[in-house]
This record gives C-alpha cells, sequence and structure tokens, in this order.
C-alpha cells in the first residue's frame, strides 16, 4: 500500500478578536483528525496562521494607539496559546503578514495577469471626507431606505431584509468618523471568476465536495459568476500589488495563500519540499477545514486562483456548521459567548473535545452546546464508563499484585473483539463522524463494565484462595480500559498520555496490532478525570456576562447603557443601597460623535453645579443634534470610569427596548438641570 502524504488547515482566524468557542467547533475537529491521521501512522502536517489584513484590524490598532503589526504579533501570541491549551497541535502557526504570504501572493497575482485573468476598472464608492477613505458597506449606516429603521449598514436592513446600495441610505454616516459619505471614483481590480466556470463546473461536481455543498455550488454557478474585486484603497493593512502602487490586495486575496505561506515556512524549518505538495501534478493529499459561511471564498475563488497560477486544486474541502449555546446564536448578553479563554479558566478542555467529538458529523449541520447535555455526557462517558473502569480495577492490581498485571490474557475472545472493533471506529474518524465513532467506543465501554458488573472483583477480592481469579479479571479490566483510550485518543490526548504514564507504556499507536500487557508492571493510580461541576459553569457564564460590561463597544457588543437598563435584575438590593445613588435632572448642552464608536455618543451635561463628561450607549437612537437642549437622568456619583474614548464621568439612565426606542427627558417635563431625584 501506498503511503498517504497529507496537508491539513483549519481557517485562519482573524487577529482582530479572541478566538471562541464558536471558532473550536472546527480548530478541535481538525486537530481530532490529524491525530487520527498521525496514530495511524500517516504523514499528516497541520498548518495554520492568523489571518492579520484588512480595515478593521487597521482601525482597531488606530483606537489601541499601536500599529497593526503591533496588533498583530500581540493577538497571534494569545490565540497561539488558546489553542494550545486546547491540545489543537499544529505542525506550524504563521502570519498572513508574512515575506512567504507577502511572495506567494505576488506570485499568484502576476500568474493570473499574465494569464489575463485580471481586469482593471473605474468604481464609484462610498468615501468618508474627514479618514480620507473609501467605506466598504460595514461602515456605514443611516435609516432603511425602505422601512425607515435607525442604524442599519449600508448593505441591508436587519429590520426588514431589505437589500440595497449604500447611497441609498437616508442620513448616512461613517461609523468610523460620524461624517457623512461622499461619493468617489478610484480604479480597482478584479478576478475574472466567469474565465473559470468549466473548470469549476467540472471541479465542484468531481467528489472534493459534501453533497450539500456540491449542490450549493451548483445553484451559484447556474447564477453566473462575476468578477471578483481583489484590491482596495490605502490607507489599508496588507500588501501592495506590485505593479499598482497605492492599491492593496483585499484581505480575502491572500487569507487562503496563507495556507501555502505557512507550509512554505514549516518546510524551510523541516527540509520538506513544498513542490510535492502544491505542484500541479502533486499526489498528496490537501483538505481545508472551514465554516460553511466562507464556502464561496474556498470552494470557487480558491480552486479557481490555484487553477488559474498553475498549483494544485485541494483534494477536499470540509465544511462544519455554526456553534449554537442552548439553542440559540451565543449572545454576549447572556453569557452564551464564551471565549476560550474563559471557559480555560473554569473547566478541563477535554470535555469540550470530547462533547464537540460527541456531537460532530461530516455534514454542515450547527451544533448545540447546551450545558446540561455536555455535563451529563462528560459525567456519565467519559467519568462515569471509561475513566471508572480502571478505578474500579487499579485498586486490587496495587493493593493485592504489587501493581502487576497478569500473565494470562483470561478472556482473548472480548479483548479481540475490541481491537477488531478498530476497523469500524477508524472508518468512522476517517469519515469525520466522529458522534458515530464516539457511540462505538462508547459501546466497548459499556461492555467493558458489563464484564466487571459480571465478575464482582469486589466479591471474589473477599473469598479465600481466589486470588488468581482477582488478577485476572482486574488485568482484563485495565487491559480493555488501555484499547478505549487507545481509541479516544485522538480526542482527549492529554488524558490519553496521563494513561499511557499511568500504564508505564509507549504513546499508543491505533490499536489495530495491540497485544495485551501481560505480567507488566504499572503504576500507581491517580484520579484521571473529575466530574463537571455545576458551579463551573455558572462560573464560565457570569464571567462572559462580565466581559460585556468591561469592554464597551466591540463591534458586536451591546452599550453599556443596554446591560444597564435592559438586562433583568438578578438580585435585589436594600433601600440604603439605592439612597446612595445621588439621581439628578441634567441638560445636554452637547452631544457628539465618537471616532470609532458605532454604538456611543459623548456628551456634555449640566447636573446643577458643575457639567460632566459623559459616554452614552444611545446613538442608534438619536443624532447628536436631536439632543443638544433634552434633558436626562444621570447617575451623578457613579465613580468615573476610564474607558478607550476618554473618562466617563456619570452615566445616563433612559427607558426602552433599545435600538431607535431609548427614551429620554423632553425639556417640556417641568423639570430643570440639577433637580435631584428622589
Ligand atoms: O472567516 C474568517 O474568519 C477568515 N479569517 C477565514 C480565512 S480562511 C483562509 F482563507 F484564510
Ligand atoms: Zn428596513
Amino acid at each position: 500500500m501506498s503511503e498517504r502524504k497529507i496537508l491539513v488547515t483549519s481557517a485562519l482566524p482573524y487577529a482582530n478578536g479572541p478566538i471562541h468557542l464558536g471558532h473550536l467547533v472546527e480548530y478541535i475537529q481538525t486537530d481530532i483528525w490529524v491525530r487520527f491521521q498521525k496514530q495511524r501512522g500517516n504523514p499528516c502536517y497541520f498548518v495554520c496562521a492568523d489571518d492579520t489584513h484588512g480595515t478593521p484590524i487597521m482601525l482597531k490598532a488606530d483606537r489601541e494607539g499601536i500599529t497593526p503589526e503591533q496588533l498583530i504579533a500581540k493577538v497571534g501570541k494569545e490565540h497561539l496559546a488558546d489553542f494550545t491549551e486546547f491540545g489543537v497541535a499544529f505542525d506550524n502557526y504563521h502570519s498572513t503578514h508574512s515575506e512567504e504570504n507577502r511572495t506567494f501572493s505576488s506570485l499568484i497575482y502576476e500568474r493570473l495577469r499574465d494569464a489575463g485573468h485580471i481586469s482593471s476598472r473605474t468604481i464609484t464608492q462610498a468615501f468618508d471626507p474627514v479618514k480620507n477613505m473609501f467605506l466598504s458597506d460595514r461602515f456605514i449606516k443611516g435609516e432603511c431606505p425602505k422601512c425607515g429603521a435607525h442604524d442599519q449598514y449600508g448593505d441591508s436592513c436587519e429590520a426588514c431584509g431589505a437589500t440595497y446600495a449604500p447611497t441609498e441610505l437616508k442620513n448616512a454616516v461613517s461609523t468610523i468618523s460620524g461624517a457623512k459619505p461622499v461619493d468617489k471614483d478610484s480604479v480597482h481590480y478584479f478576478f475574472n471568476l466567469a474565465d473559470f466556470t468549466d473548470m469549476l463546473r467540472t471541479w465542484t461536481s468531481a467528489g472534493h465536495l459534501q453533497p450539500e455543498v456540491r449542490n450549493k455550488l451548483a445553484e451559484w454557478l447556474d447564477g453566473g459568476l462575476q468578477q471578483w474585486d481583489i484590491s482596495r484603497d490605502a490607507p489599508y493593512f496588507g500588501f501592495e500589488i506590485p505593479d499598482a502602487p497605492g492599491k492593496y490586495f483585499y484581505v480575502w486575496l491572500d487569507a487562503p495563500i496563507g495556507y501555502m505561506a505557512s507550509f512554505k515556512n514549516f518546510c524551510s524549518k523541516q527540509n520538506l519540499n513544498f513542490d510535492e505538495f502544491w505542484a500541479q501534478d502533486s499526489s498528496t493529499e490537501l483538505y481545508h477545514f472551514i465554516g460553511k459561511d466562507i464556502i464561496y471564498f474556498h470552494a470557487l475563488f480558491w480552486p479557481a486562483m490555484l487553477s488559474g497560477a498553475k498549483f494544485r486544486t485541494p483534494t477536499a474541502i470540509f465544511a462544519h456548521g455554526f456553534l449554537t449555546v442552548n439553542g440559540e446564536k451565543m449572545s454576549k448578553s447572556r453569557g452564551t459567548f464564551i471565549t476560550a479563554r474563559t471557559y480555560l479558566d473554569h473547566l478541563n478542555p477535554e470535555y469540550l473535545r470530547y462533547y464537540f467529538a460527541a456531537k460532530l458529523s461530516a455534514g454542515v449541520d450547527d451544533i448545540d452546546l447546551n450545558f446540561d447535555d455536555f455535563s451529563q455526557r462528560v459525567n456519565s462517558d467519559l467519568v462515569g464508563k471509561v475513566v471508572n473502569i480502571a478505578s474500579r480495577c487499579s485498586g486490587f492490581i496495587s493493593k493485592r499484585f504489587e501493581n502487576t498485571l497478569s500473565v494470562n490474557c483470561s478472556e482473548p475472545a472480548l479483548f479481540q473483539e475490541f481491537i477488531n472493533a478498530n476497523v469500524t471506529i477508524a472508518e468512522f474518524y476517517e469519515a469525520r463522524e466522529f458522534g458515530k465513532a464516539m457511540r462505538e467506543i462508547m459501546a466497548l465501554a459499556d461492555k467493558a463494565n458489563q464484564f466487571i458488573d459480571e465478575k464482582k472483583p469486589w466479591l471474589i477480592a473477599k473469598q479465600e484462595g481466589n486470588e488468581a481469579e482477582l488478577h485476572d479479571v482486574c488485568s482484563m479490566g485495565i487491559n480493555l480500559f488501555r484499547l478505549l483510550t487507545g481509541f479516544l485518543k485522538p480526542v482527549i490526548p492529554a488524558l490519553a498520555t496521563e494513561v499511557e504514564i499511568f500504564l508505564n507504556i509507549n504513546p499508543q499507536v491505533w490499536p489495530a496490532n495491540t497485544q495485551a500487557l501481560l505480567n507488566h508492571k504499572i503504576n500507581d493510580f491517580k484520579p484521571l478525570m473529575t466530574r463537571v461541576e455545576a458551579d463551573k459553569i455558572a462560573a464560565i457564564i457570569e464571567a462572559s456576562k462580565e466581559n460585556l460590561e468591561k469592554t464597551p463597544d466591540q463591534q458586536t457588543q451591546l452599550p453599556n447603557i443596554k446591560a444597564a437598563i435592559f438586562e433583568p435584575i438578578a438580585e435585589s438590593i436594600q433601600f440604603d443601597d439605592f439612597a446612595k445613588l445621588d439621581l439628578r435632572i441634567a441638560k445636554i448642552i452637547k452631544a457628539d460623535h465618537i471616532d470609532g464608536s458605532d454604538k456611543l455618543l459623548q456628551l456634555t451635561v449640566d447636573i446643577g453645579d458643575e457639567t460632566r463628561n459623559i459616554f452614552a450607549g444611545i446613538k442608534s437612537a438619536y443624532a447628536p443634534e436631536a439632543l443638544e437642549g433634552k434633558l436626562t437622568l444621570v447617575i451623578a456619583n457613579l465613580a468615573p470610569r476610564k474607558m478607550r474614548f476618554g473618562t466617563s464621568e456619570g452615566m445616563v439612565l433612559a427607558a426602552g427596548p433599545g435600538g431607535k426606542d431609548i427614551w429620554i427627558l423632553s425639556p417640556d417635563e417641568g423639570a430643570i438641570a440639577g433637580m435631584r431625584v428622589k
């Protein structure tokens, strides 16, 4: 049988935010598959990188007062630390802001250009006259031209679903500076995707895609392929296009090339042959694990770019679904937008690896993390079924037999049944049917426990003269336990390693030919895994809610005022606590947009004896000019809070469900600035 050589990637995470549990579905899925291949003895390389280019990263660095290079270096380290602690073992983790990536991006572009697949033309786009930059749809907000909903992005309305051009938005503003966008012309470069229609029709139906993905692709191909805009104007954090000064490659052009760049970087360190994996006639396997939201980039643009630039195309693209938590989209206010770090602060990462494995299939269905189900499955399967076998048997081996296993394999048929199961389990792993693999393994664990239940070593131990039987039964239990952890090793590698230490064995290869351990000295058993504790889950959710309040005004985050007013009240306070509040009617003297914030306004308010600077998350409901002269209620004795934009010296109180419905007081309501409210 010829040896397989495999190169595997996970999608490159953006360097503008932390890794969260939604990301981890993919990295854990890929890592399990790669570990499985390695355990089977296949040369398999797993490479990834941070996806570092684009406007959001540039703006974020700007807001933090650092360079984009500093930002991506910091975030890259955090990402890698999170992955490592979750056991995601990349062979190489690189960055798209690397020399290798610059070289390959230029090379691919030049080959496409020379083959006639690049065109250029002038287009008109929204431009921020204050920041001097072009605005993509996501940086423009205004009122929906159809239903009038406020605070809608430049491409579509979240309230009524209408789609439109950013120029159609009413009262449009740049979310970066608050300025009114103007139209401006600029030359853009395009990749002529339609040149690859025939190639893509063949490729997408040649077994490289999951059936449901292939069907989606057929629809897109039938609809006709458009030119793809691959350039962006300065200022942009990315690579300048070789023959077009001032123009940069769009982040999605160089992101997948980052797979090649990371592998190239790995090859230099390991003395591997890059061309063996990427040349057009390569016989190696190349797999990209991705989320279903980025299929278009990976199953259309990417194979077309590779083929046009005379590189090999992927063997397969494996798309997965999204993660929901307790049946709903992850939500910051519900505390279910959980970062990898918050999880790691409280729980064993292998619980999550096992849970995801148990839920994953080869399809693109979403998977749900239900915390009750999570605890129940981990406790019942890993702790109750698997680890329990070792704890039931090891005590006797240690106390009665000096930690040495019996010279007999007393149940060879049972042992062989476990070994035989390796074929089916391997097929499930190979096909990414991890849920089915876990069920198969747990059915074996049930058998091992039944065997122990039937033999009742705790009774044998009390009988005189049955030492040999006790020794055989417990040794058999330990041998079955060893095979189970061998099968589970791709999923729970840290536990598998501890088991290898406990059993005093070499790292387990795939259990296809494993022999029973006979007359073999093992080490003292130490508890290998404890049950999931409910209070730890509560702590994760609480900490994830805190994130919301500690870091206001991130892109997907609710403004502070919302957390303060619209969240259900968690606990009651005493009257004395309430009496401490200095509540005052304040007059808004001045209201301004804030650079870089699409939720907050900066208010200058008169509270009677002084004026205060307050940041309030009410931009969704009010244009600054509409606020001047209005009255509002403020907490005047709130300790000042340092925020990214300055210090907030109080808090504005308002009522309403949020969005455009946030109400403050009008001047004609009989109140005057400085009045105390009690
Ligand atoms: O969707 C994302 O998060 C992108 N950063 C994925 C890039 S994958 C590859 F093309 F680089
Ligand atoms: Zn609308």
